[in-house]
């Protein structure tokens, strides 16, 4: 499956997990695909479903989208405003940078959200308590070079006939408003944050969020597809068990680097859970009595690594979860 990269980066994307992810919902039928946390929407413009519903709760992705969308920005466009911010940046050795996180953090224009992105650190996306994007340079001044100027317009051009050639509404609000505007034929794709993973101004998640999504997924009679994890190094994740421990659960081992070394590699079971079975998938309910009796085989595929070499594969005792009102 050839892979559609967004322009936007962002430390939770879905790149790597798309064609997983596309393959274990291709034989569901539904009418609109809806996503609730759609983030940089990697997952949606690679489904590339005819209608779709896509909203996140922090504004300045769904204001990017929106001007594709609406033509306000074109990869032409892009290509001239990288080319000269870029000798702007290049020129002023990497402090031009700041001056254009300022002017984003007062005019959120999204071609400046699109700069910041492609030259903070890491690609981050980080805001402070005021909604101030706060990422530090990645200290490359010469980050906007032709080859990689083409390569963002490139992946502006290829968004936007996606975006172009579906029916996409974008939309900037919390969840608990996408989740009201559900119907019994939609397909609702849900990649919320990782509970106490990361907090940030636009982007943070309890228990208790995650209790009020469950019982509006399941209350809206819509199919649906959650992402999560199932266990790392150093813990399972027993949400999956408490809170979804109804559903069914696709598992695939991910590995992903921590810093530059290629030996420094971790795992990580990533699970999709659904209301329906999934091309892949087991009940959570016989996933856990594997976890419990020590299998090492999770995945309905073959393991390629020694997993109790990898993973953490046991339940904390199981804490009774308290539902709030919703
Ligand atoms: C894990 S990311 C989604 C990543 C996305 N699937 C991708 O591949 O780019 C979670 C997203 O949820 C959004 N979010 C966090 N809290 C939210 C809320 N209460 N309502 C709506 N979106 C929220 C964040 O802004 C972030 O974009």
């Amino acid at each position: 499956m050839k892979i559609f990269v967004p322009p936007i980066k962002s430390q939770g994307i879905k790149t790597k997990l798309v064609s997983w992810i596309s393959s274990n919902v291709k034989s569901l039928e539904y009418d609109r695909w809806v996503e609730p946390f759609m983030g940089t929407g990697v997952v949606a413009f690679n489904v590339r479903p005819e209608k779709a519903l896509l909203s996140d709760s922090n504004p300045h992705l769904i204001r990017f989208y929106s001007a594709l969308k609406e033509k306000e920005i074109t990869s032409s466009m892009v290509r001239k405003f990288l080319t000269e911010e870029g000798a702007k940046l290049l020129s002023s050795n990497g402090d031009y940078y700041y001056e254009v996180r300022n002017r984003f953090n007062s005019e959120n224009h999204p071609l400046d959200f699109l700069f910041l992105s492609r030259s903070c650190f890491n690609g981050m996306m980080r805001f402070n308590r005021k909604g101030g994007f706060n990422v530090p340079f990645c200290k490359k001044p010469n980050r906007f070079a032709q080859a990689l100027v083409t390569k963002i317009s490139n992946q502006v051009e290829n968004i936007s006939q996606i975006i172009e050639q579906g029916d996409y509404t974008f939309k900037h609000q919390d969840f608990k408003e996408t989740l009201k505007e559900l119907k019994p034929n939609d397909l609702v794709y849900s990649d919320p944050p990782y509970i106490g993973r990361h907090v940030d101004y636009f982007d943070s998640w309890s228990e208790e969020e995650e209790i009020i999504l469950k019982n509006a997924l399941e209350g809206s009679g819509a199919k649906f597809v959650l992402s999560t994890w199932l266990s790392n190094k150093y813990r399972t994740n027993d949400y999956v068990f408490s809170v979804w421990g109804n559903c069914f659960v696709s598992t695939k081992e991910h590995f992903y680097h921590v810093g530059a070394k290629e030996t420094n590699r971790n795992a990580v079971y990533e699970a999709l859970l659904s209301n329906v079975k999934l091309s892949d998938s087991i009940s959570t309910v016989e996933m856990k009595s594997r976890i419990i009796l020590n299998e090492s085989q999770l995945t309905t595929k073959k393991n390629s690594y020694e997993v109790s070499e990898q993973l953490v594969l046991a339940l904390e005792e199981q804490k009774p979860i308290t539902k709030p009102n919703t």
